[in-house]
């Protein structure tokens, strides 16, 4: 990428006044200084395929700055060579070398009290060496996520940008490497704006900062940029398909091999791109049997190295199927949030998830409301724990702006290309809570279709409306997708159950619905009487009520209660929620469990068992639900 800012890199404030013409003022007049940066603006067609590469980690420490106004944008700081204050010849704003300091990946909210509510954009400088290494090299820059704008610049020279808050990129540096110390700077901005996605008005606390992993990763000259392995949807688990994309549209042969079911898959490339299909019976993965194979995909020097699940999942008229058997989604939703870390994640905290997941007896976890950590799917492969990811597509977004969409579609397909191999991740959401306007209809729709585009192994849903008018579960994006979601807070925003009970006697439903959200805040510790709003009584029972007319509703096929801990939103200032959701089945010490974890579990519990045969354990319900769809269909033939 070649800057698309005019750089008079390594000079300063002294140098660039005396330049002919240059007017030292200039950047307190021109407020359209972040326009050219939107031109070097990576996305999902830039992605780098991961699966087995070894990134050179760039966390740590790093120089830190608040810069609240942009300053280092207007006034070009990172075309300044970094010296001394004595050094100086001419006065400047920053000073590279007594910034203070953080930690990558973080959030700086968490950071500093007086970081808490910091909106706004700042800057992260480090250095680090660079030795190539093989002839014909290329090394990318890999930023696991950053909220919610990112400018990269190397050795003071604009490489890229990128905008959405949880979805890796990649920037390739390129000729502006140098053998050495390199200075790497890059301006994060968090401000939350009308026309973002998702935009400046949600329930949910708005981190700001670098907080996934920042690495560099070398390829060949030519690499297998996009690799994807799944079952054949209809196959009955027959057939696999294999895709890749190379960096270059040249021909050529990608070798693979799935680990005792096929060693020597050759899938011919031309111009780039290949597609092959093999008939094979891989052992299913579900959440009672998580089987995973070892993939390995081949290139000249390049190596991708993968651990795959193979199932399929479908829709059957009101049936969600998991390898052709019914599944009903025991689920609970779950935010990327924690009080010590803010949105930054970890292994040990996505592991504690999964633990308490299970320990509800969910089957289903739904991220919410963004793509999480890419841990998070790998170690639901491994685990045997069915995902829902979402785009941030939040409430009021700007259906109306092409450039929203862009920008919506974008997330959605780096989240695709991301975890297109993860067997745990069985529907993409691609909205929340929408108003129900035409604009609203075709943006979604569009990413409802950009979904099938990308990846037509999967079901696509979106927490949906309800006719008002008529009381009934309707909403004009129900065709286009595969699973209608539904958030509804009968016994808390609406606080008769009864009228839970007419929505579902109005409503008859040709796809299966999953629950999307439902659930009541209770403090932690207070049981309150029954019917007592924030007490943990009331949150309990309503959770056993919610559920008994759930039964009676032949179409619902998941429940996904709203939210597994209480977490940060800053909308929430009443003496009892002082900052915080509190619709947590656990406390935001993710350890302190409420009434209705425990009712939960039981009636989950009871679930289960109703849904296994005779014999089989709890999990294994899952797998055997029900041999056949109800219409005698069974997908996977015999
Ligand atoms: C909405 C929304 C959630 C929010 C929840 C609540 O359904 O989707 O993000 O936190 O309601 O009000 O607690």
């Amino acid at each position: 990428m070649d800057a698309r800012v005019e750089s008079s890199r390594g000079s300063g404030p002294a140098e660039r006044a005396s330049a002919p013409g240059h007017d030292p003022y200039h950047h307190l007049h021109d407020e359209a200084y972040a326009a050219p940066f939107a031109a070097g603006r990576v996305g999902w067609r830039d992605m780098l395929a991961m699966a087995g590469r070894r990134a050179e980690s760039l966390d740590g420490v790093w120089n830190f700055v608040l810069d609240l106004h942009d300053e280092g944008l207007r006034q070009r700081w990172y075309e300044d060579a970094p010296a001394p204050i004595a050094g100086w010849t001419a006065p400047r704003d920053h000073d590279d070398g007594d910034w203070q300091t953080t930690t990558v990946p973080s959030c700086w909210n968490v950071a500093r009290p007086e970081w808490t509510y910091f909106e706004g954009g700042a800057w992260y400088t480090r250095s680090f060496g660079h030795e190539p290494r093989l002839p014909g090299e290329r090394t990318f820059l890999r930023i696991g996520a950053a909220n919610y704008e990112a400018r990269v610049f190397l050795n003071g020279v604009f490489v890229g940008a990128h905008r959405g808050g949880s979805t890796p990129f990649f920037i390739e540096l390129g000729g502006h490497l140098v053998r050495g110390a390199n200075r790497l700077q890059i301006q994060v901005d968090n401000r939350r704006r009308p026309e973002r996605v998702p935009m400046n008005h949600t329930d949910w606390f708005n981190y700001g900062g670098l907080y996934r992993e920042v690495g560099l990763v070398r390829v060949p000259g030519i690499f297998i940029r996009d690799f994807g392995v799944a079952l054949v949807p209809g196959s009955h688990g027959r057939r696999i398909a294999i895709d890749v994309a190379l960096s270059a549209p040249i021909d050529g042969v990608v070798e693979v091999a799935i680990g005792g079911l096929a060693e020597a898959i050759a899938v011919p490339v031309a111009a780039g791109a290949g597609r092959v299909e093999i008939t094979a019976a891989p052992e299913l993965w579900s959440p009672a049997n998580p089987r995973l194979y070892e993939v390995e995909a081949r290139f000249g020097d390049d190596r991708l190295h993968d651990r795959v699940g193979f199932r399929e999942i479908s829709v059957a008229g009101q049936r969600i199927l998991l390898n052709g058997e019914d599944i009903f989604l025991r689920g609970v939703c779950v935010h990327e949030d924690d009080v010590a870390t803010g949105k930054a994640t970890s292994e040990a905290d996505i592991r504690r998830r999964f633990a308490d997941a299970k320990a509800l007896n969910a089957n289903f976890l739904r991220l919410s409301h963004y793509p999480h950590h890419e841990l998070a799917a790998k170690i639901a492969d491994e685990e045997g724990l069915l995902l829902w990811q979402e785009v941030p597509v939040y409430w009021a977004i700007d259906f109306a702006n092409p450039d929203t969409f862009a920008d919506a579609d974008n997330q959605l397909r780096e989240m695709i290309r991301r975890d297109r191999n993860r067997a745990s991740v069985i529907i993409w959401g691609v909205g929340n809570e929408n108003a129900d306007t035409d604009e609203r209809l075709a943006f979604m729709s569009g990413l409802a279709a950009s979904c099938r585009e990308m990846d037509p192994t999967r079901l696509v849903s979106a927490a949906c409306l309800i006719n008002r008018e008529h009381f009934r579960i309707e909403d004009r994006l129900s065709e286009a997708l595969d699973i209608i979601g539904l958030n509804e807070y009968f016994g808390w925003y609406e606080p008769s159950l009864d009228g839970l009970k007419q929505l579902f006697a109005n409503s008859d439903l040709d796809k299966p619905l999953i629950i999307t959200e439902t659930g009541a805040d209770a403090v932690a510790g207070h049981a309150g009487a029954p019917g007592e709003l924030f007490g943990e009584t009331h949150q309990s029972e309503l959770f056993g009520k919610q559920l008994d007319l759930v039964a009676d509703a032949p179409y619902v096929r998941g429940f996904c209660p709203w939210i597994l801990y209480d977490f940060r939103t800053e909308r929430r200032q009443t003496a009892l929620q002082r900052g915080y959701n509190l619709k947590g089945l656990i406390a935001a010490d993710k350890a302190t469990r409420k009434k209705a974890f425990a009712t939960l579990s039981e009636r989950y519990s009871e679930l289960a068992q109703q849904q296994k045969p005779a014999g089989a354990s709890p999990a294994k319900a899952d797998q055997n639900a029900c041999k056949a769809a109800p219409d005698g269909h069974d997908p996977r033939g015999g």
